[in-house]
């Protein structure tokens, strides 16, 4: 059996993301074997780039958030029907990888080639929509139409997030409320489902499951400004993906917003890497420090904080426990992850 969390990382010892990954160890490992399950075909090319992207690991947040979620609310996340559910998330979370790298033209995902770069577009595509496919046949088996209204909306949601991004790709005057609606949609929803449907199965009221929706609303947000920080300040491989690649593709990110804001005579150079694809304008070296200068960084990290607090303060209509506890410590983890 392999393990999960942080796979390629020294740094799992974080204490948060240990805690989490021992206390859920067994219910990883059942998504591990479903996941196998939902992922395999007797159609021997979708078999095989099933097994390639399962292989391949990843930090499993997603599973993990809702079996936690589930937990909190008194269900048993040992249970097939919750099991099958959070591999549904992971399931619909590599769906999008799967696009998104095709999208973003990115070469590298989890330390390996991404599918396209290794298969072909025309591949990526097919996987990716069985894969979504797939998740929305194992969905319908549980018979819950909230649970299928959640997950569609969810889906087109990110198809949303991904599509106003294109209109935004190149785009110097990105403004940061434009931002913030890409992100909610590309990220923060999946989060919030993977929370709210771990409650409804563990049958929690309305108040609570609302609770746990916001929480992990404001957690996904958190989670993609760390991204979009770690794409500037972390290196290929830590990160398992390209570096430096959102200006690449021309995606300003809001740390970049932020420093037009504060030096507005940058704006043709981070043109220039944006319509060059490298670079060569200025360096990320230069960008680094030119974002120090402003303590830009800082900032959004500040702004993650935000949203760290006010995930936090969702819970409180939850009583106090273990895995209460183990779901704050997820905003631990993904403020101080590396990849
Ligand atoms: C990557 O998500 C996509 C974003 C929302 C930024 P993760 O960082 O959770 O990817 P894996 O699953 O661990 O590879
Ligand atoms: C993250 O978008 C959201 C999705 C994958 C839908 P990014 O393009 O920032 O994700 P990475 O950086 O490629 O993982
Ligand atoms: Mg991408
Ligand atoms: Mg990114």
């Amino acid at each position: 059996m392999q393990t999960f969390a942080p796979i390629r990382e020294p740094q799992d010892s974080h204490l948060a993301s240990k805690r989490i990954f021992d206390l859920i160890k067994a219910e990883l490992a059942l998504v591990e074997e479903e996941y196998e399950r939902q992922a395999s075909s007797n159609i021997q090319v979708i078999d095989y780039l099933g097994e390639y992207l399962r292989a391949s690991g990843g930090k499993r947040v997603r599973p993990a958030l809702l079996i936690l979620a589930n937990y909190t609310v008194g269900g048993d996340a040992r249970r097939d029907n919750v099991i099958r559910l959070a591999t549904v998330m992971e399931m619909l979370h590599t769906a999008t990888l799967v696009h998104d790298d095709i999208i973003d033209n990115a070469d590298l995902r989890r330390n390996r080639s991404s599918v396209n770069a290794r298969f072909g577009n025309q591949t990526a595509v097919l996987m990716g929509d069985w894969l979504y496919m797939s998740a929305f046949e194992t969905t319908v088996r549980e018979r819950s139409l909230e649970i299928i209204d959640i997950l569609t909306k969810l889906t087109r949601k990110m198809t949303e997030g991904e599509l106003i991004q294109l209109t935004r790709i190149g785009r110097l005057d990105i403004t940061e409320s434009e931002y913030f609606d890409i992100l909610r949609r590309k990220t923060a929803f999946l989060f919030s489902a993977c929370c709210e449907v771990g409650a409804i199965l563990g049958g929690a009221t309305r108040e609570v499951q609302a609770g746990l929706r916001d929480f992990g609303m404001n957690l996904g947000i958190a989670f993609q400004l760390f991204d979009d920080v770690l794409d500037l300040t972390a290196d290929t491989e830590s990160l398992g993906k390209e570096a430096g690649s959102d200006l690449l593709e021309g995606k300003l990110t809001l740390p970049l917003i932020y420093l037009l804001e504060k030096e507005p005579s940058a704006k043709s150079r981070l043109e220039k890497v944006m319509f060059d694809g490298s670079y060569t304008a200025i360096t990320r070296e230069e960008l680094r420090s030119m974002l120090d200068d402003h303590s830009i960084i800082a900032k959004i990290k500040e702004r993650a904080d935000d949203h760290s607090t006010r995930a936090r303060k969702s819970l409180d209509v939850l009583s106090k426990s273990e895995y209460r506890s183990c779901l704050e410590g997820v905003l631990s983890f993904i403020a101080e992850r590396k990849n």
